[in-house]
């Protein structure tokens, strides 16, 4: 093995940057979005389920924030920079929370629609990624397995 005085910014093939980046940017805006979007819920909840819903929508953003955060961190630990700034989530994602007040019933169906989204995103980030980065593809393994244990707490507040 050849060693060198230079130092690279980092030991990934570029290859694996580019895929890393490719498949785990979608992840990080719409984990950014749910985040907003969460909070957005979170407020304007009303009806009888408040607190519970109220409470629980603060885990979700906080998982969300958690899962972008090691997304987006990934991407950089490879060396590439994260575009996630406001106006690129905004072109970049859509979101089903009203403005307003909104019946926790309605709140929850929407959000778990935006939630799918994002499940859809880091599935296929799973699928892509397992050619290119097992290391990438763990972490968006990490983060459906959070995303899909939120939506079943969710979700239980309309099950029959
Ligand atoms: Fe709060």
């Amino acid at each position: 093995m050849t060693k060198t005085n230079t130092t690279p910014a980092t030991a990934a093939d570029p290859t694996v940057a580019a895929a890393s980046a490719q498949f785990l940017t979608p992840v990080v805006l719409g984990l950014q979005a749910l985040a907003v979007n969460g909070k957005q819920a979170h407020w304007n909840v009303r009806g009888a389920n408040f607190i519970a819903i109220h409470e629980l929508l603060d885990t979700l953003v906080a998982n969300a924030q958690a899962g972008a955060d090691q997304a987006a961190e990934r991407i950089v630990a490879l060396g590439l920079p994260v575009d996630a700034r406001v106006s690129t989530i905004a072109g970049k994602t859509s979101t089903e929370v009203p403005a307003g007040f909104t019946q926790w019933e309605a709140l929850i169906r929407n959000v778990i629609s935006d939630m799918d989204a994002v499940i859809a995103d880091t599935q296929a980030a799973i699928d892509g990624l397992d050619e290119f980065d097992l290391t990438s593809q763990d972490v968006a393994i990490g983060i459906k397995e959070t995303l899909e244990k939120d939506r079943w707490f969710l979700f239980a507040h309309l099950a029959e």
